[in-house]
């Protein structure tokens, strides 16, 4: 198999329309195999093009179409005949008595389907067949679960073409169920074979394309065993890689992510005094030098703060109104999009961590406050824009002031900060504990609760129970409005495991489904990486 990847799709069109205008010039008499779907049309632009010029002379040219939706009259403007004319064959000297197209109107499709693959035969079999690829790796209509050894038949489409086509008719019901195909086995026998993918939706088969193996879950794998076959592909469908960006407090990490894995990163700080350009021309140094190495797609940026209309509002960062995506996209030349820092930990973890297959899912993140990550349907839930500021939801009316200006908000009972505070009132209460000998010996922090209980402490098993009653509290809350399939907890606390898991999950009985994230600093990069 040889590969060509192009920058974009008009370079597949050009690689594609050289190597026709090659095989026609070398042979003026070749039996080519066409293709229609929105791939071809730059290709035969090219060709009607180089025509025009002199540079290729189709008049004794043979042209067998790979397939024709069934049934369907060739003047219908859907039609594969009407597409050919439109696209390739009113443009160019072609012989009409030499194209050839499956007949949608024939009323015994059985034997029209013979009937074509004797007339190819009859013409020394294909010479150059070119193909496009469905997202679902299709070639023609041979689709996922057909037999891979089948010459010209009729087929049913399958429900992800008709969805796939539904764009060229008023509505997918209006979509034919069926079409006439060259089968795998027809396609084989050309001579040589070329197939063109542009755009991202196709990433997906291309990459099952280039793996190992063949199967009929992916019919175009077939085509690594024809000794003559080219892939051509834009950058788009070839590649899958993308810079997720995790801008923190004191730090920005970028890295570099292929399918859902970090395979490079650059960590940047943040010093004190620095604008919101100075930040933005230090991470777009870093795209800029991942870019010149890796293939790079688009950039995806989770920033603490308030995203809206375009717009980062973030107290602990320079960032007020500031058009973050705007900025970055004109300094790299690559697509950006922003999200919430908590919403793009919250994706990775879904697409790649403890959340894995969950639709609907929340991640909370346990530290000097509490912030969540909603995922909702698969997709990050961001409200207007402020969505996830979950430590502010009021669990006490007449509790503890917090520095929002309200009362009883939750991340002044369950986060690590109010963890500490628990901490260091028992151990002044208990000095003969445990926990109070601890607290003595050393600076209080979010473990030491948690290092007395496990040492025996009565004292500290009290301030724990009073913690994860609190946290539970706020947790039941979310279960109660969001009914996720699964809560993860991150931030510092979650390296506590299932001395917090267990304790949590027995309060929210019969919701058992808390867990500790997995991905640790590497889910918000994941989750950026995935906005593309
Ligand atoms: P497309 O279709 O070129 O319109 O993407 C290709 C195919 O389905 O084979």
């Amino acid at each position: 198999m040889n590969v060509i990847i192009c920058k974009d799709y008009d370079e597949v069109s050009v690689k594609a329309a050289e190597i026709f205008k090659r095989q026609i010039n070398g042979k003026p008499n070749s039996v080519l195999g066409l293709a229609t779907g929105s791939t071809p049309i730059g290709m035969y632009n090219c060709l009607a093009d180089m025509y025009s010029k002199g540079e290729i002379d189709f008049s004794q040219v043979t042209t067998f179409n790979l397939d024709e939706y069934y049934p369907i009259s060739q003047d219908n403007e859907q039609s594969y005949h009407t597409f050919m004319n439109n696209n390739l064959f009113g443009k160019i000297n072609i012989d009409a008595s030499r194209i050839h197209i499956p007949n949608g109107e024939t009323t015994n499709p059985a034997a029209e389907c013979e009937a074509y693959e004797k007339e190819i035969a009859r013409h020394g079999g294909v010479d150059l067949q070119i193909l496009g690829i469905g997202r679902n790796g299709h070639i023609g209509f041979n689709e996922p679960g057909d037999r891979l050894n089948t010459k010209t038949h009729i087929t049913a489409l399958s429900s992800d073409t008709i969805d796939a086509n539904s764009r060229f008719f008023e509505s997918s019901d209006k979509v034919p169920t069926h079409a006439l195909t060259m089968g795998i086995s027809t396609i084989m026998s050309s001579k040589k074979i070329i197939l063109l993918a542009s755009g991202h939706s196709k990433h997906n088969a291309i990459k099952e394309l280039l793996s190992n193996g063949i199967t009929t879950d992916n019919p175009a794998t077939m085509l690594k065993m024809h000794p003559d076959f080219t892939l051509i592909c834009d950058s788009a469908a070839y590649s899958d890689i993308h810079i997720g960006i995790d801008i923190g407090g004191m730090s920005t990490k970028i890295g570099v992510v292929d399918n859902n894995e970090i395979i490079d990163r650059c960590d940047v700080e943040i010093t004190a005094g620095q604008t919101a350009e100075d930040i933005t021309d230090a991470m777009a140094e870093v795209c800029l030098d991942f870019a010149a190495r890796y293939d790079v797609q688009s950039i995806g940026v989770g920033t603490p703060g308030i995203i809206a209309h375009g717009k980062v509002w973030a107290t602990n960062l320079p960032f007020c109104g500031f058009r973050l995506a705007d900025e970055l996209s004109s300094r790299v030349k690559l697509p950006v999009s922003v999200e919430n820092d908590a919403a793009c930990a919250a994706l990775g973890e879904q697409i790649a961590g403890a959340g894995a297959g969950a639709e609907n899912m929340l991640l909370v993140t346990i530290g000097t406050g509490i912030g969540a990550g909603i995922i909702m349907n698969g997709k990050i839930y961001s409200g207007c824009g402020a969505a996830g500021e979950v430590g502010h939801m009021c669990i006490d009316i007449n509790g503890i002031e917090c520095p929002c200006g309200r009362h009883g908000c939750w991340e002044q009972y369950a986060s690590v900060t109010a963890l500490k505070n628990q901490t260091a009132a028992a151990a002044k209460a208990h000095p003969e504990s445990i926990l109070g000998k601890l607290c003595r010996e050393s600076a209080i922090s979010g473990k030491t609760a948690f290092k007395a209980a496990d040492m025996g402490c009565e004292t500290a098993r009290e301030v724990l129970d009073n913690y994860f009653n609190y946290l539970a509290a706020g947790l039941n809350n979310l279960i109660k409005i969001f009914d996720p399939q699964t809560v993860l907890i991150s931030g510092g606390i979650s390296n506590e495991g299932d001395n917090l898991i267990i304790p949590l999950n027995k309060r929210l009985a019969p919701f058992s489904a808390v867990k500790i994230a997995e991905l640790k600093n590497d889910a918000g990069i994941i989750g950026a990486a995935a906005l593309k």
